[in-house]
């Protein structure tokens, strides 16, 4: 067996995140391997991006079946590909405590927005109609709240006068694509603790 950490992503759309992620790893930037995908959504985009690079991709559908039901197959399919980490990238379902503690400090998420700023849905959108100067990208580990654990590593964006959502949101998934890679290298190649709610690398 290597000794690259294995990572499964979970995600529910297009997968870019993911894809940023796969390649990063493959190029040896991250000492890690994506070993799965799951996505709660069968029409995913993502999934296809992943049998593409022959990174195994299965669907567990969260509707007709409860959250804890729902959880308890995707932590068996996480478990059973040997996955230690857990990546959201676009996966739009909260975790719950249980979940949250069964890889504790070992999910992490992107969320589109600074943080605390604009959690939830649409933040590009939320940021641009707020009127803000700058936003970017945060990737944080999860808590059981939403958009709200321990940040890693934030990038800026500057918002233009003529911007609109989507020219915003398409720059900030630039600094995504930039931002996702390089949090978990620093996650797993250097040490780390958690001091109340920072992350302080040493
Ligand atoms: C990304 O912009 C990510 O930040 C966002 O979903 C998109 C997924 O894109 N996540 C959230 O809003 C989580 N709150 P992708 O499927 O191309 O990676």
């Amino acid at each position: 067996m290597s000794g690259l950490t294995r990572i499964a992503v979970l995600l529910s759309g297009r997968g870019s995140n993911f894809v940023e992620i796969a390649e990063a790893c493959a190029r040896g930037e991250i000492p890690a391997e994506v070993v799965l995908v799951v996505s709660n959504r069968p029409d995913a985009p993502g999934l296809e991006r992943a049998r593409e690079r022959g990174v195994p991709a299965v669907v567990i559908a969260g509707k007709g079946i409860s959250r804890e039901e729902h959880e308890r197959l995707v932590i068996a399919a996480v478990t059973e590909a040997g996955a230690r980490w857990v990546c959201l990238a676009g996966y739009m379902r909260l975790l719950s405590p249980a979940f949250v503690e069964r890889f504790s400090r070992r999910i992490v998420n992107i969320h589109p927005a600074l943080l605390p700023s604009f959690p939830g849905l649409e933040a590009q959108h939320q940021a641009w109609e707020y009127g803000v100067k700058v936003s970017g990208c945060t990737v944080h580990l999860v808590d059981a709240d939403c958009d709200s654990g321990p940040i890693v590593l934030q990038r800026t964006v500057r918002v233009l006068d003529d911007d609109t959502p989507g020219t915003l949101a398409e720059r900030i998934l630039e600094q995504e694509h930039i931002a996702y890679p390089a949090a978990l290298r620093m996650l797993l190649t250097r040490r780390w603790r958690l001091d109340g709610r920072r992350v302080v690398f040493e």
